[in-house]
């Protein structure tokens, strides 16, 4: 991901040439040695660190990207947050809710500005979507379906990387995935009503062994068969039931080891007069059910086009597709654009800590077979 955060800020001038803020990429801290050349070479970083600490005391960083392991997170983003230095936090911010809570007070004390990875909520789409929540297009909110299914974990083979490690990365499917769903169903929801004030959960961690990493470093789905193994200690799948402070009903489903899914993420929202649903694998696209009577209601696929979100930023017109990198262009145009104005634009270290808040409500809910309130 810090390649990732590091390519939107470099491209931030090509698709907003009035963005108030040019950014300047002056160092990048990596424990990896070929990551640190990488990140000079390819990336064009005027220096390369392995000790984030010198890094946050530069005086010439204004802002930090934190793009490491959640076990990094917490460590990284408050200290930046306290040498005054603006945050840009991958999710789920830290391990757990105490790692996200220390954040955003830093963030708080600090009067700094911030911003999380919650990346899908950036695209136009999904604007679209928000938008016609929030007009009442739908009507009532009664229902929201996310689904975050991936297979990146679903060989039994795949390394066992700090994913996989609650002291490393805390929970598994749910912070890795569920978070962006939670993140997704309050936005698109939205205000009070899109608050999330009970879940009941459900966890399964179905491959309980992996191999051990003989390189810490190798990329997360590198396979290994035969070594030693270790104990996963965190949750492959979570599946939920929410209530939404409106009166909306939710239902999550969240797998890591999804046999047959790549980037299934998506939002189902019905109300009751209309319908909408959105797929990341089509991004540019949202399926409605509007302006028509109770039943046998026909659905219309929507193209995005400029003037729906930031769409008219990257492509000319409504039928060309936006990439995965391009929401991170978003995400640094809005956190750019928020250090300038001085005011939240995009999600937020409130919105993590929400998002954690209702993360350690699923996990709390499911050891304790219950409903959890939030
Ligand atoms: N928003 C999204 O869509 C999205 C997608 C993938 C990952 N993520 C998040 O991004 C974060 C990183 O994930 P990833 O897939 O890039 O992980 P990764 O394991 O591929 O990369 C982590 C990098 O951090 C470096 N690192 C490890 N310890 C460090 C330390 N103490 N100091 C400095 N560098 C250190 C590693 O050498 C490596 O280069 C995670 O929190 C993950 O949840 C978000």
């Amino acid at each position: 991901m810090g390649q990732v955060h590091s390519r939107a800020y470099s491209r931030l001038l090509h698709h907003f040439p009035d963005a108030p803020l040019l950014p300047r990429l002056v160092a990048v801290a990596d424990t990896d040695p070929a990551r640190r050349a990488q990140a000079m070479q390819a990336y064009g970083f005027a220096a390369a660190v392995d000790d984030w600490q010198a890094l946050v005391a530069q005086d010439d960083v204004e802002v930090v990207s934190v793009a490491g392991p959640n076990f990094v997170h917490r460590d990284v983003a408050v200290a930046a947050a306290q040498a005054g230095k603006h945050i840009w936090v991958e999710k789920p911010v830290g391990r757990h809710l105490a790692d996200t809570t220390d954040v955003a007070e830093a963030v708080r004390e600090a009067g700094v500005a911030s911003a999380v990875g919650f990346n899908y909520r950036n695209a136009p789409a999904v604007d679209l979507a928000r938008q016609l929540v929030c007009e009442g297009r739908l009507g009532r909110v009664e229902s929201v379906t996310v689904r975050l299914l991936s297979d990146y974990a679903a060989h039994p083979d795949a390394m066992l990387s700090w994913r996989f490690d609650p002291a490393l990365a805390g929970t598994g499917a749910i912070g890795d995935l569920a978070c962006h769903g939670l993140d997704l169903a309050t936005h698109v929801v939205g205000g009070q009503a899109g608050q999330i004030s009970e879940v009941v959960a459900d966890l399964a961690t179905f491959i309980p062994h992996r191999p051990q990493p003989l390189d810490p470093t190798a990329p997360r789905s590198t396979i290994l068969a035969g070594g030693p193994t270790g104990p996963v200690g965190n949750d492959d799948q979570v599946g939920a039931l929410l209530r939404f402070a409106g009166g909306a009903r939710g239902v999550l489903m969240a797998s890591r080891v999804a046999v047959g899914e790549q980037c299934t993420y998506g939002i189902e929202v019905h109300g009751d007069r209309g319908a909408l649903a959105w797929d990341f694998r089509r991004m540019g696209e949202l399926r409605t059910a509007l302006d028509q009577g109770y039943t046998d209601v026909g659905w219309r696929r929507v193209q995005v086009a400029p003037g729906h979100g930031e769409l008219g930023a990257f492509q000319p017109g409504a039928g060309v597709a936006m990439g995965y990198d391009d929401l991170k262009v978003v995400e640094a145009e809005r956190l750019i654009r928020s250090i300038a104005e001085g005011r939240p634009i995009g999600a937020t270290l409130d919105d993590a800590l929400r998002t954690a808040e209702t993360a350690d409500a699923l996990a709390r809910s499911a050891a304790e077979r219950r409903w959890v309130s939030l």
